[in-house]
């Protein structure tokens, strides 16, 4: 079967969150299974473009408005990621030095779906999948369907994955103006409360709906940012599918950024030399518990409590354990954790920044990672942290109530119910009690690594999803 993926990342040319690990690894799972799964993504200057080779296998142009936009493709030469990646330069538009965060988003991610459609319409050979990621690509299903222009191509199925229900991509009617001609019978597809909502549009034009998890589809039929009546509606098409994990890049024995790689039956010694590693680093005590959080520093991630809860803990109990924190994001949020960072410094290390190679040494060198998110569709970090044995602490949400049971229940996390200071102060007594029993511990790593949270499973689920499309 022919895939082709569309999306604003894909790891490493494009990385902002876990959208880009999940097509920088699905495609390259799905080609190990006997497929041909390829990648577009929008071109900005990182360094993985920099440093790689690329030919213009194409270039075109098309109408925005009564602008003409002229536009290529380039195609990284050797396939180095384990599938053919593409990426679309639309010279002053695209090629920036971040992915998104610019006034004229709407407009750009517009102008990237069009050069994509437009380059597929000239394409002999049609992928018999078109599949889309988030409302930066989710406009494609209705321009290849109802633009006359698209003729050639309408009929290719479509398939949009939901990784954040939260972000839509709306935009004013009138930026309409920048479609191709449309029959304008279907103008309602467009319009969401008066606005233009790409994830809406998407979600009625696809030809079918996956989630990233199977719970976030239970939970976005009642709370998806003002879209629960359209889920509901077109539940018939949607299916919620896990992701998994890249085990090759996310593997303790053969991990490069590692201080010291380490396996199951080695994971005792191997841990606490990536320990002792990392908090030399950080300058804080190898004897204390060490507790890490990794993410954006943003609402949905309940990164605004983490600093009051520890503070609290500290003050009321004393410093017991040792935390670090790596992430970017809300600048409220930011600096709650300065003033942290200030008050507690022989405890507490926040670390403000997207660091890859970082996040890969503290999964291996912490003993627990707290996810408290309010709001999480699937989640990789726990999956990262059991493959490195670290104990995930989660809020049972979306995808981390589908990937973390409770040790309490037989498994091997620790889970809490609500995202507030009491449920993580708890969670982390809970921790606390667990590190004392040493040999346990270890004993928990080690079930956690033997965890197959690798894409295989869920790829077979795609193709099958994508085989109920065709028929
Ligand atoms: C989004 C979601 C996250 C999910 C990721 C990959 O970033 O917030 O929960 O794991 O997409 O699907």
């Amino acid at each position: 079967m022919n895939i082709l993926h569309i999306s604003a990342e894909c790891y490493p040319i494009a990385k902002v969150g876990g959208l880009g690990d999940v097509v920088g690894a699905l495609p390259k799972y799905q080609n190990i299974a006997g497929h041909q799964s390829a990648v577009i993504v929008p071109l900005h200057r990182s360094a993985f473009l920099q440093t790689q080779e690329w030919d213009i296998v194409h270039t075109g142009q098309f109408l925005m408005d009564r602008q003409t936009l002229q536009f290529s493709i380039i195609k990284e030469r050797k396939n180095i990621l384990g599938f053919e990646l593409y990426s679309v330069n639309i010279s002053g538009l695209l090629d920036r030095e971040n992915i998104y965060g610019y006034e004229d988003d709407s407009f750009r991610f517009i102008a990237f779906q069009l050069a994509v459609v437009n380059w597929i319409n000239t394409w002999m050979y049609h992928p018999d999948i078109i599949h889309v990621h988030d409302h930066h690509a989710a406009l494609i299903p209705f321009f290849i369907k109802y633009c006359p222009e698209f003729h050639e191509i309408s009929k290719i199925k479509t398939v949009l994955t939901i990784h954040n229900a939260q972000y839509q991509g709306w935009m004013e009617m009138y930026f309409s103006i920048f479609f191709p001609k449309w029959d304008e019978w279907k103008t309602g597809l467009i319009e969401w409360h008066h606005q233009i909502n790409s994830l809406a549009c998407g979600i009625r034009c696809a030809d079918k709906i996956t989630t990233v998890s199977p719970s976030y589809l239970k939970e976005i039929l009642h709370t998806a940012n003002g879209l629960e009546t359209l889920i509901q509606s077109e539940l018939y098409k949607c299916k919620g599918i896990l992701n998994g994990i890249d085990f090759e890049t996310w593997n303790p024995e053969t991990d490069n950024h590692l201080y010291k790689k380490y396996k199951i039956n080695n994971v005792k010694a191997g841990k606490y030399l990536n320990k002792e590693f990392i908090c030399r680093a950080f300058n804080m005590n190898v004897n204390l518990p060490l507790f890490i959080f990794i993410g954006r520093l943003v609402y949905e991630k309940a990164a605004d409590i983490i600093p009051q809860a520890l503070d609290q803990f500290y003050e009321n109990n004393g410093c017991k354990f040792n935390f670090l924190l790596l992430g970017s994001g809300d600048q409220k949020i930011e600096e709650l954790c300065k003033v942290l960072k200030n008050k507690w410094p022989n405890n507490f290390h926040s670390i403000i920044q997207y660091n890859e190679q970082l996040s890969h040494q503290m999964y291996a060198g912490a003993d627990f990672m707290l996810m408290p998110s309010r709001i999480e569709p699937c989640g990789l970090n726990q999956m990262y942290a059991l493959r490195y044995g670290t104990v995930p602490i989660v809020r049972r949400t979306g995808g981390l109530s589908d990937t973390v049971i409770d040790i309490g229940d037989g498994g091997i996390g620790i889970c809490f119910d609500q995202p507030t200071t009491e449920d993580i102060i708890q969670s982390i007594n809970r921790a606390l009690n667990l590190y004392q029993n040493q040999e346990s511990l270890f004993q928990t790593s080690k079930s956690m690594m033997t965890i197959n949270n690798s894409w295989e499973k869920s790829t077979i689920e795609y193709i099958e999803l994508y085989k109920s499309t065709i028929k």
